[in-house]
């Protein structure tokens, strides 16, 4: 992973069909036709599972990579009805996969099981983006710093291939809310994140770091002139190919 790209990464969710996939083939059109933006990006569809197959398969385009948005925390096959687990995903193709997203905490998804869905993914050679963020109470008991400090330490291990994961730091009251957090706040979380993560895994290596929460096509120049921001996890926003693309163009004008 590097820091020299800005990544732009679109959270489908449980939203997006077959016919969604020309959402992907128009941002692709859009990348190649800009060669700064295609020179300086790099963009990333985490997009259902029932959609991987066919676009691996089927499309293919080199400008942008593909991923999941989660999966079982058994590493092996077995009875467990409904799921899947890294390498089935690694299989159809994905080589990205978003893990400890709020959406999943909310349903019960532990630091701890989420450190065994990181290690499997990094067993399976897929690269993780990994979410952490604070809900609205413990923003309003300032308990943001800690909060970030504790899913991190829980949930990555000093043995894990660290160059294989983003973080994307996603407070949990932004997602879906059209809040997004103060600039000021902004900053002193990033280089927190940075600061931690260094301290933490006593390496010198600069993580990638993302936003994510809200990011729309007015907003996203906000976050423009921070340096400490890598790039942006977009949910609703993604859902559009006009929208993704947008807040592509808006970044760098
Ligand atoms: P949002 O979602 O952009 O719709 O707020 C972000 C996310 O859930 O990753």
């Amino acid at each position: 992973m590097t820091n020299k790209l800005k990544y732009f990464i679109g959270n489908w969710k449980m939203f997006g069909n077959l016919a969604s996939l020309k959402n992907i083939s128009q941002i692709h059109r859009f990348i190649n036709a800009n060669k700064k933006i295609k020179k300086s990006s790099k963009i990333i569809l985490c997009v259902p599972n029932t959609l991987i197959y066919f676009y691996t398969n089927s499309m293919r385009l080199k400008s942008i990579s593909i991923g999941g948005q989660n999966f079982n925390k058994n590493e092996n096959h077995g009875p467990f009805t409904g799921s899947i687990n890294a390498s089935m995903l690694k299989d159809v193709g994905a080589n990205y996969v978003i893990l400890g997203h709020s959406e999943n905490r909310f349903e019960g998804e532990s630091n701890k099981v989420i450190k065994k869905k990181i290690e499997s993914a990094l067993k399976q050679n897929l690269k993780v983006i990994f979410c952490i963020g604070e809900s609205l109470k413990e923003k309003s008991k300032k308990k943001t710093l800690s909060v970030i400090k504790k899913q991190i330490k829980e949930s990555l291990s000093k043995t894990f291939n660290l160059n294989n994961i983003i973080i994307a730091y996603e407070p949990v009251w932004s997602i879906g809310s059209g809040k997004i957090p103060k600039e000021k706040d902004l900053r002193k979380t990033f280089k927190y994140i940075k600061k931690e993560f260094k301290k933490i895994f006593k390496k010198k290596y600069d993580p990638v770091v993302l936003y994510g929460g809200s990011v729309n096509t007015s907003n996203i120049s906000n976050f423009s002139s921070i340096s400490e921001i890598n790039g942006f996890l977009i949910g609703g926003a993604s859902q559009s190919a006009k929208k993704f693309i947008d807040i592509i163009k808006n970044y760098y004008k």
